[in-house]
């Protein structure tokens, strides 16, 4: 079976859409995510981490522990920085699993990095508390969360530093922030000014992805419009000599250290600060409860979670496809932009040595749900995970198929 699959029936991605933008008097509210001491926008999350580590006078050779169950790019960062990392386990239910936690902790240990999984909080008031106790930094990985709390405080604000990661919610090409929430701590980044092109890129991008979608919203006259000025701007980049930036591609899961010192672009962060975030949570979380009434009525499926809790904006749908590892790639052959965190793994862990973590990582399946998706998109996500239930070990060949299968 192949492992992707270029055309999806809907969008990978958010799109972007003006109506999703709320303009005249409307600014990003000043405490969002919340009132943090100090902030730092980046061009993403990966560029956070590193600069989190200055902040948190992590010097080289320092050790931080990690859970295993992670993604490449927020353990690069910390290696380019200089630091160690070890690895400790997260359950199957992706909680911390705090007693393994405890028990790999050395002299050299100086932070602790907690990801609340797709916006799921951990119970991270205890994991502070483990962190005063042995006197470590909490470094908060909020870059599945949109905006969520714990115990009625906002996520993000428990760690020493906060890291979100805006792009993977907006419909923004790039933007992670770094939040510092400990007085006294400052950060001086040696910021790589703007580049035109980049904002070029960054606006290309935006036109694409709305060029790409269904004319939904849009007259023949805006369509046609958005589509010139978008076959311009791909001129315009990919004839550029700027070899970099032609060639930055931020879906890539790797850390560039070349581009550490990048902010987020200037466009982005308009629409960071016009978006309607209330709205795109809203959204989100209808979303999730859709699929999740729908899903669980199907033998041989399970949720990550049995409920969406009270101010969670899902980053994704995490389900199990029980006996069924890699159901993804049977999905992506429906059509349905599925995945799991198999492909941006951190090399650095030999499959084995966290058995928990090789079963999330072949096992749990990412359904989308971002706020661009309306019913018929979510019902032709129903539609394919029960083409593959029944079909365990089928293949779908043909478009015609696929769409028969649906
Ligand atoms: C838990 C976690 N932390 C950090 C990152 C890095 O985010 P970014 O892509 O914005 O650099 C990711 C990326 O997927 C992530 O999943």
């Amino acid at each position: 079976m192949s492992s992707a699959h270029s055309s999806f029936l809907f969008p990978r991605e958010q799109v972007f859409d003006w109506n999703a933008l709320a303009l005249g008097n409307h600014h990003r509210d000043q405490a969002f995510p919340f009132g943090a001491c100090k902030r730092y926008l980046f061009l993403w999350a990966r560029n956070a981490i590193f600069h989190g580590l200055t902040a948190l006078e992590i010097s080289p050779g320092d050790r931080v522990l990690v859970p295993a169950y992670l993604c490449a790019a927020a353990v690069e960062p910390i290696l380019a920085h200089g630091a160690q990392v070890d690895f400790y386990n997260v359950r199957r239910d992706c909680r911390v699993d705090l007693p393994d936690l405890e028990s790999r902790l050395g002299p050299k240990t100086r932070a602790l990095l907690v990801v609340h999984y797709f916006g799921f909080p951990q119970n991270i008031q205890q994991i502070k508390q483990l962190c005063s106790r042995f006197g470590l930094a909490l470094i908060e990985d909020c870059a599945h969360v949109l905006n969520g709390e714990f115990e009625g405080r906002p996520l993000g604000s428990f760690g020493d530093i906060g890291i979100f990661s805006w792009h993977k919610f907006l419909s923004v090409y790039d933007g992670g922030e770094l939040v510092i929430n400990r007085a006294g701590r400052d950060l001086r980044v040696n910021w790589t000014p703007e580049r035109s092109l980049f904002t070029l890129k960054v606006a290309r991008n935006l036109l694409g992805s709305r060029a790409s979608a269904s004319g939904k919203n849009l007259s023949k006259f805006q369509s046609r419009w958005i589509q010139r000025a978008n076959s311009a701007l791909r001129r315009l980049v990919s004839n550029s000599r700027q070899t970099q930036i032609r060639s930055l591609n931020l879906n890539d899961p790797a850390f560039d250290p070349h581009l550490v010192n990048w902010p987020m672009s200037r466009l982005s962060r308009w629409i960071l600060d016009h978006s309607n975030v209330s709205e795109i949570v809203e959204k989100r979380r209808r979303n999730y409860e859709f699929l999740q009434e729908r899903l669980t009525r199907i033998a041989g499926i399970r949720p990550l979670h049995s409920r969406l809790p009270v101010g969670v904006c899902p980053l994704v749908f995490p389900v199990f496809f029980e006996g069924f590892p890699n159901a993804h790639l049977s999905l992506r052959q429906l059509g349905i932009p599925a995945t799991t965190w198999g492909f941006v793994r951190y090399s650095g862990v030999e499959s084995g040595v966290f058995p928990d973590a090789d079963f999330l990582f072949d096992d749990l399946v990412f359904l989308p749900l971002h706020q661009s998706l309306e019913e018929n998109h979510l019902k032709m996500i129903v539609g394919a995970v029960e083409t593959v239930i029944h079909c365990r070990t089928g293949t779908f060949q043909s478009r015609e198929v696929r769409l028969e299968a649906l």
